[in-house]
């Protein structure tokens, strides 16, 4: 059964009706650049608790807090080194969250009992004009996983989060429509709460961009690989992911434009280039599944950049 009301046209009264769903407790699912986000009012434990339940999460996992702007920081954390300023300057809002020692507001069921919370101001539009409506009717901030249930493949799209949640969300909850997530892949996390900062999951902000607004450099860059990767298995689909293989007939592919599809295999994504490739690998993911294909062969692209992110998030997928 379908639950959890659907809005595709995102007007603004729509928005403040969902900004005050928010605030009487409801979940309301909403797109962000990178992929679509679970959100729930960051000062209800009940609300908050309420996400754990819709994905299955377990409950010690801390939660990304979602800001209408980069100035409402200092509410949520303390302690903010100036190159952790100098980053939500040049890069919020955008895709990454920064780690930093948390505030009284964070309270442990938003950091899974650390001392530490994740903040984050997302680029897209409609995402804003809905933080801006809640920050209005005194929101202090919107906690947001992304809208999957736990370990499978973020959402990209609307129909993906209906597909993923719908079922488990209650009718009063709520997925906005914002179209498809221009980046793709989920943001790029910085630990902020040592003298340097250090990447715990690669995204579209590299160690490139970071070192050189900051000034500083990145620590454990050679680990940043290693340390994402170490985490479990994530960001998977039903199907087997098969990395840099040869697929055979009845196989799912995924791969650059330039390489070409072997005869009987499926082809899911050509992407162009690598921005390319993390703004369509989730739903190629998903369209494996939907296709109901065993097997689905990616040829990893090379090099830096959100290359580093891509390889990242399907070295999980295919663990
Ligand atoms: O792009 C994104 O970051 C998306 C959109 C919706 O903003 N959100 C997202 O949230 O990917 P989630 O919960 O699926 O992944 C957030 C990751 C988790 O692995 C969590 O453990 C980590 O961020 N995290 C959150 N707060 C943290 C903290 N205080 N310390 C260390 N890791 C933290
Ligand atoms: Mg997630």
């Amino acid at each position: 059964m379908t639950q959890g009301q659907f809005i595709s046209h995102c007007t603004a009264d729509a928005l403040a009706g969902a900004a005050a769903q928010l605030q009487a407790g409801r979940l309301v699912a909403f797109p962000t650049e990178t992929v679509y986000g679970l959100g729930a009012d960051a000062t209800s434990s009940d609300a908050v608790a309420r996400i754990y339940q819709v994905k299955g999460r377990p409950a010690d996992h801390p939660l990304i807090v979602h800001l209408a702007d980069a100035q409402d920081i200092g509410q949520w954390s303390e302690d903010i080194p100036d190159y952790a300023i100098d980053l939500a300057r040049s890069f919020w809002p955008g895709p990454m969250t920064l780690i930093l020692k948390r505030s009284e507001m964070a309270k442990d069921f938003i950091t899974g009992g650390q001392e530490t919370v994740g903040l984050r101001v997302p680029d897209h539009t409609l995402a804003l004009a809905f933080l801006n409506e809640f920050k209005k009717i005194g929101g202090k901030g919107v906690a947001a996983p992304s809208a999957n249930r736990f370990g499978h493949v973020s959402p990209t799209t609307s129909q993906a989060v209906v597909e993923e949640l719908s079922e488990y969300l209650d009718p009063e909850d709520l997925i906005l429509d914002g179209g498809p997530s221009q980046v793709g892949v989920e943001s790029t996390i910085i630990d902020c709460t040592t003298d340097a900062p250090r990447i715990l999951r690669p995204g579209a902000i590299t160690v490139e961009m970071i070192e050189a607004v900051t000034g500083v450099k990145v620590v454990n860059r050679d680990d940043v690989i290693r340390v994402s990767g170490s985490l479990e298995h994530h960001y998977a689909p039903s199907a087997q992911v098969v990395l840099d293989g040869y697929p055979r007939p009845g196989d799912g592919l995924i791969a650059l434009s330039t390489t070409p599809t072997p005869e009987g295999v499926v082809r899911l994504a050509s992407p162009v280039n690598n921005d390319d490739f993390a703004r369509q690998l989730y739903g190629a993911l998903r369209e494996a599944d939907a296709q109901g294909i065993d097997q689905v062969v990616v040829i990893q692209p090379e090099g830096e950049g959100i290359a580093i992110a891509i390889r990242d998030r399907l070295k999980r997928a295919s663990a």
